[in-house]
C-alpha cells in the first residue's frame, strides 16, 4: 500500500541499537518486495525471526489440472464448494495460470494451531460470507462481509472466524497486486477522479506482541509445495514497525461507481491491477441515463484475456438463473454478451443492485478437477433462443 505506515515501538534511527528494558537488542527485519526496489517495511522482533528448528514435512498441494485448452464459457457453483474444518485444506483452487491461481474456500474455524505464509503470492481475500480477523506480523485487522484483504506475499498470517459459515474468493498472485497507477499522482497520492480514497483503504491498527518460546509451526507454500516449519520462537513477536508494505482492508462496498450517459466499459470497475490480471468490482449504481441507453453490456470478444465473473449478490443484469457464490469463465478467443432477453429487460431500468467481482487474467486459464466438480451442464449454450 503506498502509504506510510507505523505501529508499535521503533527506535529514531533506522539499522541502529533497539535496546529492550534488560539491555539486550531487538531484531530488525526488512520485509520487502521485487528484490530493494518496492515497497518495504522494517519490523522489530523480540527474538531472531530465523530459528528454524526442523521442517516436518513438505508435500505437493498442486492443483491437477482437468482441462489445459479451455475454449468453453462455464458457469460453477460456487457455494457448493463444501465446508472445511481446517482454512488451508477448506481453499480449493478452480482455475489457474502461471500468473495465479483463483481460489474458493469455506472454512469452518479459525487458525489456532499453525501460522500461514504463501512465499510466492500476494493474496487477495474478498469475504462474501462471515467476520472475523486477519492477524498477521504487523498486526491485526478486522474484516466482514464485502471485504477484499490484501496480503502481501511473505507475510506470515492466521485466519479468525467469528462464524461457522464463511466463503472466501481468493486470488494467489505471483504478480504485485496494486491499486490501478493511473488513480495516483506523481507521489502516489489518490486523485480525484479515483473510485475510492485513502480513507477507504483499513491498515493494521492492533500490534499485538507475543513473547513466546516453543514450537510454532508455519505452513509455507512455495511452488506448489507446502513446507511444514518448526520455529523456536512465535512469529507475532514484533514490537513495531514502519514502512509501506503490509496488509490492508479494502471494502467492496466504499467502491463508488463511475457511471455515464452510455454504457461505461469495465475499466471504470477496475479496483486492483497487476501486469498479469486486473480485478474489477461491479457494485449498486445508478444505470445509463441517456433517454436512449441500453445498460446491459454489448457483446464482447475479449480477445486479449480470459473472463472470471464471481457473483455476490443482487441480480446479474445480462445473465439468466446466476445465483450468489456462481463463477463463470468466458474465455479468450469467443465473443459472449448478455443472456437473451437481458439487453431488452435492461432498458429504461435506472438502477441495479448487482454486486459481483470480476478477474480479467491476460493468460489463459486451465481449469482443475475440484471446478470439475461444481460445473453447471451446457452453460456454453445458455445463450440459444
Ligand atoms: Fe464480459
Amino acid at each position: 500500500m503506498p502509504q506510510y505506515h507505523q505501529l508499535g515501538k521503533i527506535p529514531h534511527k533506522r539499522h541502529t541499537t533497539f535496546k529492550k528494558e534488560d539491555g539486550s537488542i531487538h531484531y530488525e527485519q526488512l520485509f520487502g518486495t521485487i528484490g530493494f526496489d518496492g515497497m518495504s517495511s522494517l519490523m522489530y522482533h523480540l527474538h531472531r525471526p530465523t530459528m528454524v528448528k526442523e521442517v516436518a514435512k513438505s508435500y505437493s498441494v498442486a492443483p491437477k489440472i482437468a482441462e489445459e485448452k479451455n475454449m468453453l464459457s462455464l458457469a460453477m457453483e460456487g457455494f457448493k464448494v463444501p465446508a472445511e474444518n481446517d482454512y488451508l485444506e477448506s481453499r480449493k483452487t478452480v482455475l489457474v495460470n502461471s500468473d495465479c491461481h483463483i481460489v474458493l474456500a469455506s472454512p469452518k474455524h479459525s487458525q489456532t494451531k499453525y501460522f500461514y505464509k504463501n512465499a510466492d503470492c500476494d493474496e487477495l481475500i474478498f469475504v462474501h460470507k462471515g467476520t472475523g480477523t486477519l492477524k498477521t506480523q504487523l498486526g491485526n485487522i478486522p474484516f466482514g462481509y464485502g471485504d477484499y484483504l490484501l496480503v502481501p506475499r511473505g507475510m506470515i498470517y492466521q485466519m479468525h472466524f467469528d462464524t461457522e459459515d464463511n466463503r472466501l474468493f481468493i486470488v494467489e498472485s505471483k504478480r504485485p497486486v496494486y491499486t490501478p497507477k493511473r488513480y495516483r499522482n506523481w507521489f502516489g497520492q489518490l486523485l480525484e477522479h479515483s473510485p475510492f480514497c485513502e480513507r477507504d483503504f483499513r491498515r493494521p491498527n492492533e500490534l499485538e506482541t507475543f513473547d513466546e518460546k516453543g514450537d510454532f509451526t508455519i505452513k509455507v507454500k512455495k511452488q506448489d509445495m507446502m513446507h511444514e516449519y518448526i520455529y523456536a520462537s512465535h512469529p507475532f513477536d514484533v514490537v513495531g514497525w514502519d514502512g509501506y508494505n503490509y496488509p490492508y482492508a479494502f471494502s467492496i462496498h466504499d467502491f463508488e461507481p463511475i457511471t455515464g450517459r452510455v454504457h461505461q466499459p469495465p475499466p471504470v470497475h477496475q479496483t486492483f491491477e497487476t501486469d498479469a490480471f486486473v480485478v474489477c468490482s461491479f457494485v449498486p449504481r445508478l444505470y445509463d441515463y441517456h433517454p436512449e441507453s441500453i445498460p446491459a453490456p454489448y457483446n464482447h470478444s475479449n480477445i486479449d484475456s480470459d473472463e472470471v465473473l464471481y457473483y455476490v449478490d443482487g441480480d446479474f443484469m445480462s445473465r439468466n438463473n446466476i445465483e450468489k457464490g456462481n463463477i463463470t469463465l468466458h474465455p479468450a478467443g469467443i465473443p459472449h454478451g448478455p443472456h437473451p432477453g437481458a439487453t431488452e429487460r435492461s432498458i429504461g431500468q435506472t438502477v441495479t443492485e448487482e454486486l459481483a467481482v470480476m478477474v480479467d487474467t491476460f493468460k489463459p486459464l486451465m481449469v482443475t478437477e475440484e471446478a470439475m466438480k461444481i460445473l453447471i451442464k451446457d452453460y456454453h449454450k445458455s445463450w440459444l433462443d
